[in-house]
């Protein structure tokens, strides 16, 4: 298939480009800098400049694809405050994106999140998140899931991948990176409460293959999940921060946890373990990367 996928310079999507091309697909990704097309091009991918704000480069580019995969979100925007924006121009590339296939039964695959679908129980896939009228912050996001599985009454083959606030490896940028650099700036490797809460994880290649599958067989309309490991105890993912790094391991009052975590405060408390049993029957996904626990035991994210 020719592919064009958003975000395929970023962290996962630098894992995406090449999987996909290692299993046959050619990729156009879109690219909003000259350093962003160099990899790209390096990568073996063709190179689209712009930015998701251009909805015609958007539209034209996925009418001359058979497939996209959007990973592109302003994390700029959402992790300085203003997630609405952030929210707001994801919504518009997906409208862009419906318009463009709509009709067509291509596959289109966004990524979201697992934080969160089912707080103090496991979340399966069948898990339809309400959103408040007045939701801020992540939670938003779910609306674009909402809209992206509703192009399917479209003739779109569009699929919803969530993905664990842990996916990890070499290069994470992401929500582990910022506990390590919150425990390494504060000297503490801390967790809320008695640190029982779950999250689920999943290994950057891991995580790149679910995406390659659903474009490839996703039904129309499906809700996945990439949680390899359904859930990690925080109070572990700390210990192993702590010994580490040669820091205390901590509680943290739920009192002095905005001090201490600042923008991940609000989730670090919750309990989000995550199920994939119908993503894998389903995809025949089958992760085998290192579990978040092992790859933190690596080393790579303490260098
Ligand atoms: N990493 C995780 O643990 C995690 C968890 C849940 C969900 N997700 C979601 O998975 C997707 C990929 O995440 P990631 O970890 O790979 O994030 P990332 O490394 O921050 O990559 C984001 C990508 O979006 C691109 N981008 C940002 N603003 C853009 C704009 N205005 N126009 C065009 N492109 C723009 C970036 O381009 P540049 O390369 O030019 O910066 C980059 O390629 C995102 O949707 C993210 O929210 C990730």
């Amino acid at each position: 298939m020719r592919v064009f996928v958003t975000g395929a310079s970023g962290w996962i999507g630098s894992a995406v480009v090449p999987e996909l091309i290692g299993a046959g697909h050619q990729v156009v990704g879109l690219a909003r800098s000259d350093d962003a097309a160099e990899r790209l091009g390096a990568a073996g991918a063709e190179v689209r400049l712009g930015t998701i704000d251009d909805l015609d480069v958007l539209r034209r580019t996925a009418a001359d694809a058979d497939g996209v995969i959007h990973l592109a979100f302003k994390h700029d925007l959402a992790f300085t405050g203003d997630f609405a924006g952030a929210t707001a121009a994801d919504r518009a590339a997906i409208e862009a994106f419906g318009d463009a296939l709509a009709g067509t039964d291509r596959p289109f695959v966004i990524a979201s999140g697992l934080l969160g679908v089912a707080p103090g129980r496991v979340a399966t896939e069948v898990d339809g998140v309400s959103v408040a009228d007045d939701a801020a912050g992540p939670s938003m996001r779910h609306r674009n899931g909402h809209l992206t599985v509703a192009l399917a009454e479209r003739g779109v083959r569009s699929s919803v991948l969530r993905l664990p606030p842990t996916v990890h490896g070499d290069g994470d940028n992401g929500f582990v990176a910022a506990l390590v650099a919150i425990a390494r700036a504060t000297g503490v490797a801390g967790y809320v409460g008695d640190g029982s809460h779950r999250w689920p994880a999943t290994h950057r290649t891991d995580a790149a293959r679910a995406f390659r599958l659903a474009l490839e067989k996703a039904p129309a309309g499906s809700t996945l999940h990439a949680a390899a490991e359904q859930g990690v105890r925080i109070r572990d993912v700390a210990e192993a921060m702590g010994r580490h790094l040669g820091v205390p391991v901590q509680a943290v009052s739920p009192e002095d946890a905005p001090a201490h975590f600042t923008w991940l405060a609000p989730l670090i408390g919750t309990d989000s373990p995550a199920s994939s049993t119908a993503t894998r029957a389903l995809l025949g996904w089958q992760p085998t990367g290192p579990g978040l626990l092992e790859d933190l035991d690596r080393g790579h994210y303490f260098a």
